[in-house]
């Protein structure tokens, strides 16, 4: 379902005007420690001062939100969170304080960031949190397992291309209001939130779950114990984002594939095999390979697929 488009933009109205961004000199010593880089020479080599694009204003995401975002992305200690124009630096602030996560935010307006750094140092997460003045279009997140935006709609659309490139497969991107249009969200969420109406006039807020799914779309080459056939399998798949279909070749005859799914790495499917058995497949796909293991009659053994060249 389509939620309204008009709550931020009509606080569009009261844009900031944008300082311009200089050189981040400091910044890659400040995200070393999360392995993150800028990246605004390769970003823009043929403009190299251009304006960053404003991809929102600021407008702070009430506490309910970033409860319901930090929960519906399963934070926790082991993730690195990044949110792409972070404001007052709420959401990583939380992240690192009630989940234990690391964090950066990244954002433009050089008083939002001193307030962050000094929330930060005063609420005892300054070892586990970043925050810097810098372009979000311009700035590497390929270490964060959990992206988190509330930008314009149109902001939000420009980085799908950006996410897809620099996210790994089974990272989270949690988007308060605007969703990535063409991404199927894993599940979403409209929550009441009477704070709302005042900033955006509207008391609702919906948030969108995105899972980066591996690549699997195509052929493969399918390497099964004996015990499940001595035949060759040939896999085809067929990949709309994490939405997954499939056929099996085994020996010549085609067979659909059953119950089959993508969550980030990890794929599954169940192959009819003869007489009425099942197998249940369950595999980790990394690049040009499946790894994982098959059930067959209360068996479980190991499988593998390469892609077919
Ligand atoms: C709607 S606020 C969201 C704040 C915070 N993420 C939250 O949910 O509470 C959007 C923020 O993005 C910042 N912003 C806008 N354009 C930016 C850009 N190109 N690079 C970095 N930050 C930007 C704004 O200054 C603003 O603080």
């Amino acid at each position: 379902m389509e939620p309204t488009r008009r709550p931020l933009l009509r606080a569009l109205a009261a844009l900031p005007v944008l300082p311009r961004v200089h050189a981040p000199a400091g910044a890659l010593a400040a995200l070393g420690a999360l392995g993150a880089r800028t990246a605004s020479a390769q970003q823009h080599p043929a403009e190299p001062d251009r304006q960053p694009v404003n991809a929102g204003p600021y407008v702070p995401s009430p506490d309910g939100v970033v409860s319901k975002m930090l929960d519906m992305a399963g934070v926790g200690p082991d993730d690195v969170l990044v949110d792409m124009g972070s404001g007052d630096g709420r959401i990583v602030l939380t992240a690192a304080k009630l989940r234990g996560a690391r964090g950066l935010g990244i954002e433009i307006d050089e008083n939002l960031v001193a307030l962050s750094v000094e929330a930060a140092r005063r609420e005892g997460v300054a070892d586990r949190v970043r925050f810097v003045r810098q372009d979000l279009f311009a700035t590497d997140v390929s270490e964060a397992t959990v992206v988190t935006l509330y930008l314009l709609p149109e902001t939000v659309n420009m980085l799908r291309e950006k996410l897809r490139r620099e996210l790994r497969p089974g990272a989270r991107v949690i988007v308060h209001d605007y969703p990535l249009a063409g991404w199927l969200p894993e599940t979403w969420q409209r929550l009441d939130e009477p704070e709302k109406k005042n900033a955006t006039g509207v008391p609702i807020a919906t948030v969108y779950l995105y899972r980066i799914p591996a690549s699997v779309h195509g052929r493969w080459q399918a390497s099964v114990p004996p015990e499940l056939t001595r035949q060759r399998i040939a896999l085809e798949l067929r990949q709309q984002w994490q939405k997954l279909d499939g056929m099996a070749t085994v020996g010549g005859r085609e067979v659909p594939l059953a119950d089959v799914a993508l969550r980030g790495e990890q794929v599954a499917f169940a192959l009819p095999v003869e007489r009425g058995r099942v197998a249940a497949f369950t595999g980790r796909a990394r690049g040009d390979a499946i790894e994982g293991t098959v059930t067959l009659d209360g068996a479980t053994l190991p499988w593998r697929a390469a892609r077919a060249r």
